[in-house]
């Protein structure tokens, strides 16, 4: 028998935000540590994670039918442990074992950290029986006892789970207090809480001697970070100068951002610390006022227009993405139309455009109906998506011809595609191959190159483009730290 026959088999389905990778990455690195090996088949795993969002309910769908699918699977391999973490286990916490019996433990998006006692605790039971490790809910208890139930879960990790071994996410907050009308993420990740900055700072630096280049701070809102250590007061702006000459680090990115948390002192920490890309994800929601105010966003459009002026005035070529929600409750044709007017005006590098999903427990569900039909939903975000690509890609035409520094990520989607299906490279056949990574301002970039170019930056001149990628070939890649060599695109 060999070790291997002594590991548990981890599967593990991640959906959601740019957090649950996060979340998935430290749960990983847990049971790794427990002598966990992943793989990527649910009927091989002795252990079945979901990691789940609740922000749509398209995504809970997704969920619950996959569940579904395991009942069998699991009726004829009893011993098989299955778990829902996440913002569903902590917003349908017992529905999830009405609606999938077979379903061991749930365990909160606050409470990571059971996991693993959950997952041995179900496998050493005589009788299974259900577990549940949940936070409190929003109003079950007094402001520091709910924030006291959601906690950050931040080990040390291992590399494997990463986006790649050179890029890793970072958490900086928890949760949110900003309790826009539509949204659940306040109630799934319960109140907004700061981390301190020396422990961000210290993972930023273990990360730096693990061979990570590029770290994206994340957090639901950003750019609301406040912490206060040894008597001084940390904003993002502060926080990212502390974290900024981190030997190693040489990207850094803060996403989501709040409007009208998007102070000066921070732009201004965009525009003067060269590692801070050139971007800033800071959703618009909606291009009208009273569309906005149902929403409780907290500000007009015309402060939200201030705010691009700041940025535009501050950063030079930055650019700027935001989300969209259409179909909110009472969006009439001419709403509509100034979201599209927005979009126009603002010229973001890309939208995330969303057709409004009424979610349980939310204000919206109590104090507006969901009066907008689904075809008007699926036609308005259309013509969203058609003007956004249509914006993007005459954007991204004006760096043809110019050049992008870019971080090498690896084959692009496509190459990867390709190298499946050719599970026999040919004989002969040149090792370039082709590659994808982000510029400075965040666009995706593909060219050809050796895979091997993988972790460093590279300048590569623009030919062409759609409305998502920039398309080029390579000039120079950066062996050290600013200095740059001549690289062959073949070597
Ligand atoms: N319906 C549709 N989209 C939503 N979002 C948040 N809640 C909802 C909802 N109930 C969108 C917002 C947010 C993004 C992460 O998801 O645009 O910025
Ligand atoms: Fe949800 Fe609004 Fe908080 Fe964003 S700011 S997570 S949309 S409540």
């Amino acid at each position: 028998m060999t070790d291997q026959d002594h590991n548990h088999q981890l599967y593990i389905e991640t959906v959601g935000c740019q957090m649950n990778m996060l979340d998935s990455e430290l749960v990983v690195a847990a049971l790794r540590r427990d002598g966990y090996v992943l793989t990527d088949s649910p009927k091989q795993a002795d252990t079945i994670l979901f990691n789940t969002c609740s922000v749509r309910e398209h995504a809970e769908h997704k969920i619950y039918s996959a569940l579904g699918r395991l009942k069998y699977v699991r009726r004829n391999n009893p011993q098989k442990v299955i778990g829902v973490m996440g913002c569903m286990a902590q917003k349908d916490q017992d529905l999830i074992f009405r609606r999938a019996p077979h379903v061991d433990f749930v365990a909160g998006t606050g409470q990571l950290a059971e996991i693993p006692r959950l997952i041995q605790e179900t496998r050493s039971a005589e009788k299974r029986a259900p577990h549940k490790a949940v936070s409190l809910g929003r109003r079950d208890g007094s402001v520091s006892e709910i924030a006291g139930s959601f906690q950050s879960y931040d080990p040390l990790r291992d590399p494997e789970m990463r986006p790649t071994p050179f890029q890793a996410f970072v958490r900086i907050m928890i949760g949110c207090d900003k309790f826009c009308t539509y949204c659940v993420v306040p109630t799934t990740r319960g109140p907004e809480q700061s981390r301190p900055p020396s422990q961000i700072a210290n993972e930023v630096s273990v990360l730096a001697g693990q061979g990570v280049k590029e770290i994206t701070l994340l957090g639901q809102t950003v750019n609301s970070y406040r912490h206060t250590e040894n008597g001084q007061l940390y904003q993002l702006s502060d926080l990212l100068e502390r974290i900024h000459d981190t030997d190693g680090i040489e990207r850094i990115r803060f996403v989501t951002n709040y409007p009208k948390d998007m102070t000066d002192d921070l732009l201004q920490a965009v525009r003067d610390l060269p590692k801070a890309l050139r971007y800033l994800h800071v959703p618009l929601q909606h291009g009208c006022n009273e569309v906005l105010s149902r929403m409780k966003r907290g500000y007009t459009v015309e402060d939200y227009d201030d705010m691009m002026h700041r940025i535009r005035a501050t950063i030079p070529n930055c650019s700027v993405s935001s989300d969209f929600i259409v179909g909110f409750c009472g969006e009439t044709e001419q709403a509509h139309q100034k979201s599209m007017k927005a979009l126009r005006d603002h010229r973001f590098k890309n939208s995330f455009i969303f057709k409004y999903s009424e979610r349980d427990g939310t204000k919206a569900e109590r104090l507006f109906p969901d009066d907008v039909d689904d075809s008007t939903k699926r036609r308005r975000n259309n013509e969203m998506l058609d003007l956004q690509n249509r914006i993007s890609e005459e954007d991204n035409s004006e760096f043809i011809g110019g050049k992008v520094r870019v971080l090498v990520e690896g084959p692009s989607k496509s190459a990867t595609k390709q190298a499946a299906r050719d599970a026999e490279p040919m004989p002969g056949k040149p090792l370039a191959t082709q590659l994808a990574g982000r510029s400075e301002c965040d666009r995706i970039v593909v060219f050809d190159g050796n895979p091997r170019l993988a972790g460093s930056t590279a300048e590569v001149e623009v030919h062409d483009c759609t409305g998502t990628t920039l398309i080029g070939s390579i000039v120079t890649r950066e062996v050290q730290h600013g200095s740059t060599e001549l690289l062959p695109i073949l070597s």
